[in-house]
Formats: C-alpha cells, sequence, structure tokens
C-alpha cells in the first residue's frame, strides 16, 4: 500500500526550520536582527553542497569505470553541468548577504569565534573530491588545514583525500583514449612542427609591432620562451612527470595529450562528446574559482582588513586560496598549444575514419 505523503513532513520541515539557532539571544539578550540571513544563507550553502557532492560521487563513480560505456558520458555531462548551473547561485547568495553591513555583523559576530567556513566539512570535501592537490593547500598559522575541524571531521577530511577524484577519474579516462596511437605516422612530429611555425610567426608579429615600448617587447618576446620552454615538455615524458612531481601539471602525460588531440580535432564527431566534457569542466573550474572570489569580496566589504573569526587573515588569505586551489588548470593550458584549422596535420583516413559517427540506414 502506497503511503500517504504529506509535504511539511515529507521535507523534514520541522528539522530544517527549527535549525536557525541565533546565538545573539542564546542568554535571554535581544536577537541580532541580520543573524537569521547569516544563519539562513550558510544553511543554503550548505545544502547545494550536499548536493554537489551527491553529483560528484555519482559522475566519479561512473567515470570509474574501466572502460566507461560510452552511452554513460551524456549523464556524466548533465550532472556536471548541473553543479555548473548550481555555481552561480552560489555566488548569487553572497549578494544577498551582502545586504548585511559591517555594523550589523558586528551585532553577534563576536559569539561566532573561533566557528568560522573554514571549518565546512562538505566544502573541504568538495575539494578533495575535485582533486585539490593536498601539497598546494594554505596552511593556517603553520598549521593543518585540518586543525581547526573537530577530530571526527578532520578523520573524515583526511581519509577523503586518498579515495577517487574527478581529477584521477578524467585522467584515467583521457588516458584510455584510444586514438593516441597512429600507425606509421609521426602525428606528434607534425604536430611539432605546425605549433613551432604558429610560436615563430607570433614571435614575429611582437619583434615588428611598432605600437609596443622595448619594455613589453622585451616581456613579451620573453614569455615566448617560456611557452616554447613549456611546449618541449609535452614531448618528454620525463620532464612531464618531472613537472608533476612538483605540482606544476596535473594530469599524466597520456591524458593531457588525449586531450590535446580531442581539443586540437574536436570537429571530429567522436570527439564532440568528450570536447564538451573537457570544456565543462573549466567552466566547473572557473564557478568554483568565482565562488572564492565573491567570498573574498564579500569578507573584505564586511570584515575590511581584519582577522577571520577562524584565525586566518581574512580576505588576504581567502584572495591566496581563490589563486591556488585550483584543479584542472591543465585544461586551461590546452589553448596555448592551440593551432588554426588550416595549419593541423591532416589526420591519416584510418584514423579520421575510426573517428567517425557510423550510421548504416536500413
Ligand atoms: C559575513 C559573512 C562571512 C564572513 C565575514 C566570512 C569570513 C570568512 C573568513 C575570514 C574566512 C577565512 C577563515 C577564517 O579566518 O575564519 C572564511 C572561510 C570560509 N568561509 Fe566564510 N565568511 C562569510 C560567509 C560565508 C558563507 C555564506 C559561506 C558559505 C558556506 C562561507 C564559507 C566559507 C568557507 C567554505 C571558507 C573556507 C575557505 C577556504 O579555506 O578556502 N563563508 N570565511
Amino acid at each position: 500500500m502506497q503511503r500517504v505523503r504529506y509535504y511539511w513532513d515529507y521535507l523534514g520541515l520541522d528539522e530544517v526550520l527549527a535549525a536557525q539557532r541565533l546565538a545573539s539571544s542564546e542568554d535571554g539578550g535581544d536577537p541580532a536582527h541580520d543573524e537569521l540571513l547569516f544563519i539562513v544563507t550558510h544553511q543554503a550553502f550548505e545544502l547545494w553542497f550536499k548536493q554537489i557532492l551527491w553529483e560528484l560521487d555519482a559522475v566519479i563513480g561512473t567515470l570509474s569505470q574501466a572502460p566507461v560505456d560510452e552511452r554513460d558520458m551524456g549523464q556524466v555531462l548533465h550532472r556536471l553541468e548541473r553543479i555548473n548551473e548550481i555555481q552561480p547561485l552560489l555566488v548569487q547568495q553572497f549578494a544577498v548577504l551582502e545586504t548585511m553591513t559591517p555594523l550589523d555583523f558586528l551585532d553577534f559576530r563576536d559569539q561566532l569565534i573561533p566557528a568560522s567556513g573554514f571549518q565546512s566539512l562538505q566544502f573541504r570535501l568538495i575539494e578533495n573530491r575535485l582533486g585539490l592537490d593536498p601539497a598546494k593547500r594554505m596552511k593556517i598559522q603553520g598549521s593543518h588545514y585540518t586543525s581547526r575541524l573537530s577530530r571526527e571531521h578532520a578523520a573524515r577530511v583526511e581519509a577523503s583525500e586518498s579515495e577517487p577524484t574527478l581529477l584521477g577519474a578524467l585522467d584515467a579516462w583521457l588516458a584510455r583514449t584510444p586514438f593516441l596511437r597512429f600507425g606509421a605516422f609521426d602525428f606528434w612530429a607534425a604536430y611539432r612542427d605546425a605549433v613551432t611555425t604558429m610560436i615563430e610567426r607570433d614571435r614575429q608579429i611582437v619583434a615588428t609591432n611598432a605600437n609596443l615600448d622595448e619594455v613589453s617587447r622585451q616581456q613579451q618576446l620573453d614569455a615566448f620562451e617560456t611557452t616554447v620552454e613549456t611546449f618541449a615538455t609535452l614531448f618528454d615524458r620525463e620532464r612531464w612527470e618531472q613537472l608533476r612531481a612538483q605540482g606544476r601539471r596535473r594530469l599524466s602525460h597520456e591524458a593531457f595529450l588525449a586531450a590535446l588531440l580531442i581539443s586540437l580535432y574536436r570537429d571530429e564527431p567522436a570527439f564532440h562528446t568528450p570536447h564538451r566534457m573537457l570544456r565543462t569542466l573549466v567552466d566547473l573550474d572557473i564557478g568554483f574559482h568565482a565562488f572564492r572570489n565573491a567570498h573574498a569580496q564579500l569578507v573584505h566589504r564586511t570584515i575590511g582588513g581584519r582577522i577571520g573569526t577562524g584565525g586566518t587573515a581574512g580576505h588576504e588569505y581567502l584572495e591566496a586560496a581563490a589563486r591556488r586551489h585550483r584543479v584542472f588548470t591543465d585544461l586551461f593550458d590546452l589553448a596555448t598549444y592551440s593551432v588554426p584549422r588550416d595549419e593541423l596535420p591532416e589526420l591519416p583516413d584510418d584514423v579520421r575514419d575510426q573517428l567517425r559517427f557510423r550510421f548504416q540506414p536500413s
């Protein structure tokens, strides 16, 4: 027999709506008007964090199959796109909280110490599920980022550092791309020539650009040297792995080459979905970056140069974290190695043939 559901109970609204306990009125004092907004906003964030974790776990689960059934890729993309839709909502929620002025916040701020969003278990789990490099994490007054968490939460977060990540699952999926081998055709040599020609042409444009002063010209020419240098690591697995060990690259050599191939030959039908996947992950990274920046700005305007209730340098810590705590930076670098379509090496016929969709009309 089907249960009779009641809206209020189904949504657990007794529990949810009883969970806004104002610290300002705890000891019989007058409630600080804006504290309700402060709590509701944080709770709304945590609910969305829960949804994001739910989607991430599902995506990692699917991508971790070897091989991934291609029919599942639509769903993987759909779920990642859902996260990307949630992110602007989070940024917008900060705007609502910004209607609370610094003085309004001071009405109850001191009663929060030492609690801080720094202790958000779910946010740390999201970061680790994405694949944030633990070695890159900023310390807080010389201590580990879990040092402000309860023992139970710290244990969960630390355990999550060795659990499967989206970056790891992406790496394995890319590295399995069957199109990295081209038989007798030396694709990567042809591609290297195309990029070298392109870099030389760009270098000439800078060298002869009459609108540049000498200092800017030299800076730009130096930047070309860096591009040439990093480009060389693409073809040298050992150097690539050294960069990876230093945390300057995150994807394996195979995975990066596969991602590059996908982005260069995105017009080939078999690469449409993988290319969308790469773009979606770039959007995801941008979305989290936007979240971090919006939060840092909110903190700057609300507490100025004060330290946070969790004891960090406040907005300065948050701005530095926004710069450092990125995950899919390798995917942004693919653009550095793009060449115009008409200068790309032609793929051998048999490879191109494999990249087509096959449809046999009956
Ligand atoms: C007036 C509002 C807010 C202020 C003044 C504020 C302040 C801060 C400060 C100063 C930090 C750095 C740690 C510390 O020293 O405490 C921090 C971290 C954090 N806050 Fe907020 N916050 C506010 C609202 C929010 C909201 C609505 C969320 C949503 C959940 C949030 C989530 C976080 C997270 C996840 C961190 C850790 C960031 C990281 O380590 O990269 N904060 N907050």
